[in-house]
């Protein structure tokens, strides 16, 4: 059976999406926004702040294992840092040498190191030498920074130190989040190293699953926005279960305004609520309807008002 892991996503996956979306089901592993590490060993409340799951034994409460994501450009202080991330209980590591952002690439980590094999395999066997053996090391890549020549360079500097798994996301740093998908590249890389590689990008369907799986050559999967789109797509591609219908989704939506994040002042839902609504839309056209009904509500409570009106509506028609 393939495995089928839910997509970091800073600003949006946080701990209480991977919650209710873990709760929704299909998933085998989740992985953390990821921890910034520049130069120093960072506290403990880093690591509870963006990984809470770490007070529950490193799973959310509906018991899929959450990994702790790193991103820096220093071997050593990743190693440092992911060895406290073990400590506090992560059940593995995951590198990121994908994001595009500028402000991380300015100081070096992500997608930026791409253009360094070197670096990419001094940092994961720096890593997977300074924890446990027992513990899972992920890479997660992208296809390269502005081209692709060095993709399989990297994908084999990753599996060579050590790393236990490679995520690719088939796509350049370049090529941002732009349509298509590259999932041939991950089959060549696939070819090169004998990691399991998990392919990444653009599943929005069953049915894009099954051609990914096709074209990448691989088994296990990582979803992000798809999976924002349609809370049940995990559950689609194992179970070959219909789309969650939208009365559903706006019973989510509600549950999910019973999540409080302490001390945000009350902004977390409204801004969440309308970020989730800007992915919904592309499968549900409720989704568009109900962001404009919300827009310009700046309270939970209307906003819920809002939901509760449109789900009643929905289960009488
Ligand atoms: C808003 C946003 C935030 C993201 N944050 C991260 C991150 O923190 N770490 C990471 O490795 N990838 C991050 N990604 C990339 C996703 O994990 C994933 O590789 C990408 O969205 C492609 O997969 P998808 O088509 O299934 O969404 C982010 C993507 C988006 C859209």
């Amino acid at each position: 059976m393939s495995k089928i892991m839910l997509a970091p996503m800073e600003g949006v996956v946080d701990y209480l999406m991977r919650d209710m979306l873990t709760q929704v089901g299909g998933f085998d592993r989740c992985v953390t926004e990821f921890v910034r590490v520049v130069d120093q060993k960072l506290p403990k409340r880093t690591f509870y702040r963006l990984c809470p799951e770490l007070q529950q034994g490193g799973k959310t409460a509906a018991g899929v294992p959450v990994r702790v994501q790193l991103l820096g450009q220093h071997p050593e202080w990743l190693a440092e840092n992911a060895m406290t991330a073990v400590e506090l209980g992560s059940p593995g590591i995951d590198l990121n040498f994908g994001c595009p952002a500028k402000t991380v690439n300015k100081s070096k980590g992500g997608a930026v190191l791409l253009k360094e094999t070197d670096t990419l395999y001094r940092i994961v066997r720096a890593v997977r030498e300074a924890v446990p053996a027992d513990i899972p090391v992920s890479a997660k890549i992208r296809l390269g920074f502005e081209d692709k020549s060095l993709a399989i360079d990297n994908g084999l500097a990753i599996a060579d130190a050590g790393a236990d798994e490679l995520v690719v996301h088939a796509r350049t740093k370049t090529e941002g989040y732009k349509p298509p998908a590259y999932w041939d590249y991950i089959a060549r890389i696939r070819q090169h190293i004998d990691i399991p590689v998990i392919a990444n990008g653009e599943i929005w369907s069953e049915a894009d699953s099954k051609r990914c799986q096709q074209v990448s050559e691989c088994t296990d999967l990582m979803i992000g926005r798809g999976a924002l789109a349609l809370p049940n797509l995990a559950r689609c591609i194992r179970y070959g279960e219909a789309p969650m219908p939208w009365a559903e989704v706006a019973d989510l939506l509600i549950r999910y305004s019973g999540y409080e994040i302490f001390g945000d002042k009350g902004r977390y839902y409204p801004n969440r609520i309308k970020q989730w609504c800007g992915y919904l839309r592309r499968q549900y056209p409720q989704a568009e309807i109900l962001f404009n009904d919300i827009r310009r509500l700046t309270d939970a409570q209307a906003i819920v008002d809002v939901l509760a009106r449109q789900s009643s509506q929905n289960h009488v028609a």
